[in-house]
């Protein structure tokens, strides 16, 4: 099939290479010339494990193609993906669609033979119904359908979450286009993943209700790890005695710092102002956004006791500091938070992440990246493991640090408290 994905982000670059290797032809259109530039080269601009490779693969197989002229791509395709972003609006919990609808605008004026139209962006209900409208009003006559069709991957795992999707949901009531999408993801459903067909409002709304559940489910065990800590068990048997009633499941269970990244924080926003739109309250999903507000907060206060109230001077080194493991993104991390306050409190700062520095501590004092693991833990009273990265896992706490008393405090649970304490290591983690 020909594709053609609008917008070489996060999910455009992605999906689309990730269709071209089930054998598309896709063109993938983005209006910056360096960075369509730098992918015809084979430069990545995210940071995605196995992305690389998989670009260069396709693009010398002649299926994947890079272009900044829409009106080419749009010519030639027969599928057309909307992935341009939809950030936060300033001052709002609003989604800013400005460039979806300016997308919209011109697939309008290029519409020449029948187009399916998809939104593989996040976009909040009704999104599709006012693309149409734009596209009614450009477009010479209705010779298009607009659909929603949400992505699901995870950075970090998008590859593999591309093509082992649990579900693949498709938003139309239009019985040509839902045939022809069933059949563009035939490879995927034939490998398991079920297919879900619903009204294009509906698929708009599972994609916020799934984000959503997910960040309710991680901020549930979150406050009951804190409830764990004072009682006394471990936060840990819980999320695997919970997890294993199949109505609950093991998966998004597992305790940390306030979740982050570009999705859910933002989502939980956008759904609760959607529903207020709609004049209703998702009291839940309000309190799991202020709970996951207040969680940077309940961690720093346990840094404090676990220094015993004196930070000021204390060396404190960070082991990761992005939102979440392999990868580069620092959106919504927790360190934004707790490095800085620990910063104003007179603490000094050293952090190591294998994705490397990162230029949003630039503005601070008494805070520096290093090189290597050993060079960041050599001379610190306390070592945080904010960040799950695998390159953690297996580290010798005793030899790393030259202080006999250094606390690791796991905020991950990845390391054993057994093993730290047969090592006699001064040892703290999340709900245990
Ligand atoms: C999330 C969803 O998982 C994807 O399905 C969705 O497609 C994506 O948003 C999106 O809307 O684009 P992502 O933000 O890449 O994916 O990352 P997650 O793996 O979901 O992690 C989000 C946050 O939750 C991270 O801070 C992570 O550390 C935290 N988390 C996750 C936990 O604290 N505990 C868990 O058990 C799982």
């Amino acid at each position: 099939m020909k594709l053609c994905m609008i917008g070489t982000g996060y999910v455009g670059l992605v999906s689309g290479v990730c269709f071209a290797d089930l054998g598309n032809d896709v063109v993938c259109v983005d209006k910056d010339i360096f960075k369509i530039n730098k992918l015809k080269k084979g430069i990545i601009p995210i940071y995605e494990p196995g992305l690389s490779e998989l670009v260069k693969k396709n693009y010398k197989s002649g299926r994947l193609s890079f272009t900044t002229n829409l009106s080419e791509a749009i010519k030639n395709s027969q599928v057309i993906f909307i992935c341009v972003g939809t950030p936060t609006k300033k001052n709002s919990n609003a989604a800013d669609l400005s460039q979806v609808f300016y997308v919209a605008k011109e697939i309008g004026k290029f519409i020449k033979s029948f187009k399916i139209i998809v939104t593989k962006s996040t976009v909040p209900v009704t999104t599709g119904d006012k693309i149409e409208k734009i596209l009614l009003k450009n477009a010479k006559r209705k010779n298009f359908s607009v659909i929603s069709n949400p992505e699901f991957l995870r950075e970090g795992d998008a590859i593999n979450d591309f093509f082992f999707p649990d579900r693949i949901v498709i938003g139309t009531s239009d019985k040509r286009t839902n045939k022809l999408m069933h059949s563009l993801y035939a490879p995927l459903l034939s490998k398991g993943a079920k297919y879900v067909n619903s009204s294009r409002r509906g698929a708009e709304l599972i994609k916020y209700a799934s984000n959503a559940f997910l960040a309710t489910k991680i901020t549930f065990i979150n406050e009951l790890a804190n409830l764990s800590e004072k009682i006394g068990v471990n936060i840990e048997d819980i999320s695997i005695g919970m997890g294993l009633d199949k109505r609950i499941g093991g998966r998004f269970l597992r305790a940390g710092p306030a979740y982050g990244g570009s999705c859910f924080p933002k989502d939980t926003r956008a759904i609760v102002d959607t529903a207020k739109e709609f004049k209703t309250d998702l009291s839940i999903i309000k309190n799991v956004i202020k709970s996951n507000e207040n969680r940077s907060k309940i961690l720093l206060n346990r840094v404090s006791k676990l220094l015993k109230n004196k930070i000021k001077n204390k060396r404190i080194t960070f082991l990761g500091v992005t939102f979440k493991a392999n990868t580069d993104d620092m959106r919504e991390s927790s360190s934004l938070v707790m490095i800085p306050s620990l910063i104003s409190k007179g603490a000094k700062i050293k952090y190591y992440d294998p994705s490397g520095y990162k230029k949003d501590f630039d503005k601070f004092k008494n805070i520096s990246f290093s090189e290597n693991i050993k060079s960041a833990c050599i001379d610190a009273d306390m070592i945080i493991i904010h960040t799950e990265w695998n390159d953690f896992k297996a580290l010798n706490f005793k030899k790393l640090s030259s202080k006999k008393n250094v606390i690791v405090y796991d905020m991950r649970n990845i390391l054993s408290p057994d093993k730290m304490k047969k090592d006699k290591i001064n040892y703290f983690g999340i709900g245990r």
